[in-house]
């Protein structure tokens, strides 16, 4: 989508408060060099910074990432993906590991500590246990497009949420290279939004929820450029319940916009 396309579906307030947060991410495309470890804990990149709790476990095949603040981004990372291989070509191999970030891992010694199995995903045939004896490895990585064919963009009520007007909410499974970076709900039909909060992580929330049912508009940042992407049906019912997941009936699939020749022209299959 063009800078024209956006401005008119952007108020300016909006459209400058994009400017300034997406000019902070650079080229989301490029590739970084960095290092990983692993955690022999599957339930270390299953809660915490993310709040995905045990859902985490069921995402991306439990190829999950605790990342470094860097990759976290303040929570703005949670659920982004990443593609990336280690640099030991003996023992890796040349496509490396998709993986879901969950967590934030303070540590800045590395950017991503890997689930398990992500971390072993990226031995060659029959490497496994040379890999395993490493532990901390040399890798390449960059951010790649989610996708989740079978699912579309859904949020789960939090547990802390009060009908009628405390609404908290996470989002899951957001396809894409996307940060949503703002939300807004409604009434159905009714055009007063409300705009929510970032809790944290992926979690918005506000104390003046309309009576339901709801619908919601996101905005959403891909590199450089930004849009609203509406869930224009009934997303929550009136009788909303804490922790039931809700789809929103649409699916993120944006790439990254900005111009990251040619950095971005490696092939890793
Ligand atoms: C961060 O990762 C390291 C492994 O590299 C682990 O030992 C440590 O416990 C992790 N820290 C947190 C807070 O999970
Ligand atoms: C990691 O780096 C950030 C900023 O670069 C710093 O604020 C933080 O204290 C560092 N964390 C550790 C555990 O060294
Ligand atoms: C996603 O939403 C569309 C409506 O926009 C719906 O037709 C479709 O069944 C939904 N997909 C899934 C997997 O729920």
């Amino acid at each position: 989508m063009d800078r024209s396309t956006s401005e008119n579906k952007l108020c300016p307030f909006s459209l400058l408060f994009l400017f300034l947060i997406s000019s902070a991410s650079g080229c989301d495309r490029c590739v970084h060099q960095s290092k990983v470890a692993y955690y022999s804990s599957a339930s270390a990149v299953a809660d915490g910074a993310c709040g995905y709790g045990s859902m985490a476990a069921g995402f991306n095949g439990g190829y999950v990432a605790a990342g470094s603040p860097r990759v976290h981004r303040g929570g703005v990372g949670c659920g982004a993906c990443f593609q990336m291989r280690c640099k030991n070509a003996n023992i890796c191999s040349r496509g490396g590991v998709k993986v879901t970030l969950t967590d934030l891992n303070k540590s800045n010694s590395t950017d991503f500590v890997l689930s398990g199995p992500a971390f072993m995903a990226m031995a060659r045939n029959g490497m496994a246990r040379e890999l395993n004896k490493l532990g901390i490895l040399d890798v390449e990585y960059k951010r790649i497009p989610c996708d989740y064919e079978s699912k579309n963009l859904s949020i789960r009520v939090e547990e802390n949420s009060r009908r009628p007007n405390y609404l908290a909410v996470k989002f899951v499974y957001q396809g894409g290279q996307t940060d949503i970076v703002g939300v807004d709900v409604a009434r159905v039909g009714a055009s007063n939004w409300q705009f929510m909060k970032r809790d944290y992580g992926p979690v918005w929330s506000t104390s003046r929820a309309p009576a339901g049912p709801l619908q919601f508009r996101m905005v959403v940042t891909a590199g450089y450029d930004g849009k609203w992407v509406w869930a224009r049906t009934a997303v929550l019912p009136s009788d909303w319940n804490a922790g039931s997941v809700y789809d929103l009936g649409v699916q993120i699939d944006d790439v990254a916009q900005e111009g990251c020749d040619p950095c971005d022209t490696r092939d890793w299959k």
